[in-house]
């Protein structure tokens, strides 16, 4: 088998498509670092501003750079006024993530820096996304119910602000803590599916919020970021399940996947699962739900034993198998899980969008351009007849 047979029409598994200084993955060891920094350590100790600083400058703010970022992501929070008038004309029953991707190129048309095509102008409409898709994710969220949006409140950390625009009321400080810890957990995860698309659409040189606005469509993928919201569906169709192992069983005989499970690069357990986990069951003991992580853990069990059974013991879970519970203990609408993500993982697009745009980690800017083996109807290179629509059978 040649180079080429095996790299094509795999999904472009092991493929080595580029040099990234944002992060790593050791698989095998499930280990993942932002620019050089273990995420066990970052999650404990840093918030998802500093986390996001450090994705896009590749270094840790000293405090006074940490406050004037910080200062700017809670002022660049007001958006103009008619990206909410327009949002107030969108289809009540559309979803999140399709208001989302769609609301991306609105922000665009509000970003003064959009055309200035310098590291620091990119810094800048970074910084207005990380601020605003949060805002545009509640506001969202109360437009569609029929609800005012509460204004930003300056004095609110990122996590705080966005629990309070979404419920109107002021949150728990440890919620607010556990969501940004949620943030940071998600900020970035080297060339998934979304990133990767991220950076394609700005290797052509496209601004900033063209490669968001692709980066946002392929998250909204259940195989991608909306598996959090398919855990959640999974746990809420078990609530009143006895036999959880016999619905595994069944669910893999028939050919379906356990969503939360499984991951293309983590052939051990995901970091980012054991720290959700972990937080699910605290969370559930805080508020009285612990049934949540009960019912994910007996899950969890089951499908562990019956992927050993059938030779498949490296699928494990995955970072939306512990999220979902988490977030919807949270008071956040299952809809909405994977737009959270997105105000996660923007930290980590915008970091890469500029990796890209400006050659980080590479020579010189290159346009991606792969190629296919055309394997489809050929007569020769002079082409087939053409007959007109009338005279075909
Ligand atoms: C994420 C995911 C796409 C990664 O898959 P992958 O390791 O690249 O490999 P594949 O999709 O090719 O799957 C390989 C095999 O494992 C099986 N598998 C992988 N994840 C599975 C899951 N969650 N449940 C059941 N079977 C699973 C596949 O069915 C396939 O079996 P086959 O070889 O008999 O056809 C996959 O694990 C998945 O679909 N998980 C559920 C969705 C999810 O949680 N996504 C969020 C990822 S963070």
């Amino acid at each position: 088998m040649n180079d080429t047979v095996r790299i094509k029409n795999t999904g472009l598994r092991g493929v080595t498509v580029a040099d990234t200084r944002v992060s790593f993955i050791d698989g095998e060891k499930g280990i993942l670092i932002y620019r050089g920094y273990r995420i066990e350590e970052l999650a404990e100790k840093s918030s998802f501003i500093e986390t996001a600083y450090l994705l896009l400058n590749n270094a840790l703010p000293t405090r006074e750079e940490l406050d004037t970022f910080e200062m700017r992501i809670r002022a660049e929070r007001q958006m103009p006024g008619y990206v909410y008038e327009s949002l107030k004309q969108w289809p009540k029953l559309a979803h999140p993530m399709d208001v989302l991707q769609s609301a991306v190129p609105v922000l665009a048309m509000a970003d003064p820096d959009l055309l200035l095509d310098s590291r620091d102008a990119n810094i800048l409409s970074a910084i207005r996304l990380i601020a605003r898709i949060p805002v545009l994710v509640a506001a969202w969220h109360r437009i569609r119910s029929g609800l005012d949006v509460p204004c930003p409140d300056e004095g609110l950390s990122h996590a705080a602000n966005f629990l309070w625009q979404l419920t109107g009321t002021k949150p728990d400080e440890e919620i607010a803590r556990d969501l940004d810890m949620c943030l940071i957990l998600h900020a970035d995860h080297t060339f998934n599916a979304s990133t990767f698309a991220c950076r394609e659409v700005v290797s052509t040189r496209a601004h900033m919020y063209a490669g968001v606005a692709a980066g946002v469509g392929a998250l909204s993928g259940s195989l991608h970021g909306g598996a959090n919201a398919e855990v959640m569906r999974m746990l809420r169709e078990l609530e009143a399940e006895s036999d959880i192992e016999g619905w595994v069983k069944r669910q893999l005989d028939r050919g379906e996947r356990i969503m939360g499970m499984g991951h293309a690069v983590y052939k051990t357990a995901d970091p980012r699962a054991e720290f959700l986990k972990k937080m699910s069951s605290r969370l559930g003991k805080k508020l009285g739900q612990e049934k949540w992580y009960e019912l994910s853990s007996r899950i969890e069990d089951a499908a562990l034993k019956e992927f050993e059974r059938r030779g498949k013991s490296a699928i494990k879970p995955n970072v939306d198998f512990y999220s979902a519970p988490v977030y919807h203990m949270m008071g956040i609408p299952p809809d909405l899980f994977t737009p959270v993500f997105a105000m996660s993982r923007i930290a980590g697009w915008c970091a890469h969008i500029i990796e890209e745009k400006f050659a980080e980690a590479q020579d010189k800017p290159m346009l991606y351009r792969p190629s296919t083996e055309y394997i489809g109807q050929y007569c020769g290179l002079m082409g087939c007849a053409y007959e007109p629509v009338e005279r075909r059978s």
